[in-house]
């Protein structure tokens, strides 16, 4: 049995899916159900038939003891967080909270489980950290990749608060022994993203009729990857991983955000087209740029390649036609999640 944190969220619920698909090996899913959180995600499967969901904070450490204790895991994989940037500009105290202070009490949890395993339980056990590139900071146009010794040098509220959650579990390995792992990711993209972030929010805007905002000139970089070959590597670090070790994930797809949206546009444009038959890309609208908005990021994938022998298995192209397909056909999980207080959130940031 393991258990996930988060696994409510984007890639969290992609990963409790996958692995059920892929395993028979139990999955204990803690969530505490913020906004981001979504049990449709998870519809698919029967609870009680591999997956038992508990709703609950990880920074909870008397629950997290009675899930450790009571189910006996023999991994734990940590995505719950607080994931997105604009939301930690306007107010950082809950990533702080849940990055910081929720991975201390968690680890702090763990750590006591860990040390009460017997020999052979003991030396299997494995604490995988699910960060983000964002804490390497921002690259100049013709810098190279991020790889996993770059210095830290996070930018905005999220990535500094994930930073510090990073070097909370360098530490409890250092200090504890406790057998960790730590990965890096680029941008993911795929099913259930919530449209808060790029993607999603440009899909859903595209079909709504409304304007498809782009933040300063559009030429900031980001790598992009399709959501479920991060979680196969993810597994694949769990299986493999060098204790102790950081492992950077990438799709090798540096993309200026404007050739992202066209892109989208294009593939709307092919796939439904708008009712006047003009394309979609008359609705893009520049906007604001955000504050302190890194320029450019980019992993260099090849430690897990060379020592993992892990590869995305999508490209840009092919992942986001499944992608934008996804959300075709999934107009009702999208009605869902951005009624209510989505609406706030988007009147909040983007104003009129
Ligand atoms: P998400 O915001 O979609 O999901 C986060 C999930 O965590 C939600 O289900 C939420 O309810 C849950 N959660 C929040 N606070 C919690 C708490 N205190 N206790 C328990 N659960 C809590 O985020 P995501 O995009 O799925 O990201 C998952 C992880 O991957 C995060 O750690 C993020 O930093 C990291 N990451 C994300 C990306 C990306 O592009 N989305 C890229 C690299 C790394
Ligand atoms: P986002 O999806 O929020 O991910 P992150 O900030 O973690 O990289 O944003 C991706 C890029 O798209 C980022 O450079 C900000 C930009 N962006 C826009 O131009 N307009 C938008 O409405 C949003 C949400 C993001």
């Amino acid at each position: 049995m393991i258990l996930v944190t988060g696994g409510a969220g984007f890639i969290g619920s992609n990963f409790v899916l996958d692995w059920l698909a892929q395993s028979d090996e139990f999955v204990i899913n803690l969530d505490k159900l913020t906004y981001a959180g979504n049990l449709e995600n998870l519809a698919s499967i029967e609870d009680g038939l591999g997956h038992h969901f508990v709703q609950g904070d990880i920074a909870d450490a008397d629950l997290v003891s009675r899930l450790l204790a009571g189910n006996q895991p023999r991994a734990v994989i940590n995505f719950a967080a607080e994931s997105h940037v604009d939301r930690s500009i306007h107010g950082p105290e809950d990533f702080i909270q849940t990055n910081i202070v929720g991975t201390f009490r968690l680890l702090e949890a763990v750590r006591a489980y860990w040390n009460g395993l017997d020999g052979k339980d003991r030396a299997a056990f494995r604490f995988v950290h699910v960060s983000t590139d964002e804490v390497y900071g921002s690259l100049g146009k013709d810098d190279p990749a991020f790889s996993e010794s770059r210095r830290y040098e996070p930018n905005s509220p999220y990535s500094a608060s994930k930073a510090a959650s990073d070097h909370l579990v360098r530490a409890w390995y250092h200090t504890y022994g406790l057998p960790v792992l730590t990965t890096n990711c680029s941008n993911n993209y795929g099913p259930y993203h919530f449209p808060e972030k790029l993607i999603p929010l440009v899909i859903h805007h595209a079909l709504a009729g409304k304007p498809l905002p782009i933040y300063g000139d559009g030429q900031q970089i980001r790598d992009w990857l399709y959501v479920k070959d991060h979680c196969s590597a993810i597994r694949r670090v769990l299986d493999a991983g060098k204790v102790g070790e950081t492992y950077n994930i990438g799709g090798w797809n540096e993309k200026p955000n404007l050739e992202v949206v066209h892109t989208l546009c294009a593939i709307l444009d092919e796939l439904q087209p708008r009712a006047d038959a003009r394309p979609y890309r008359e609705q893009i609208t520049y906007v604001k740029d955000r504050p302190g908005h890194d320029r450019r990021y980019a992993i260099d994938a090849g430690k897990i390649e060379r020592e993992l022998g892990w590869k995305p298995a999508e490209t840009f192209e092919t992942g986001i036609r499944k992608t934008v397909r996804w959300y075709l056909d999934n107009q009702a999980w999208v009605r869902n999640v951005t009624s209510g207080a989505y609406r706030e959130w988007v009147g909040k940031q983007y104003g009129n």
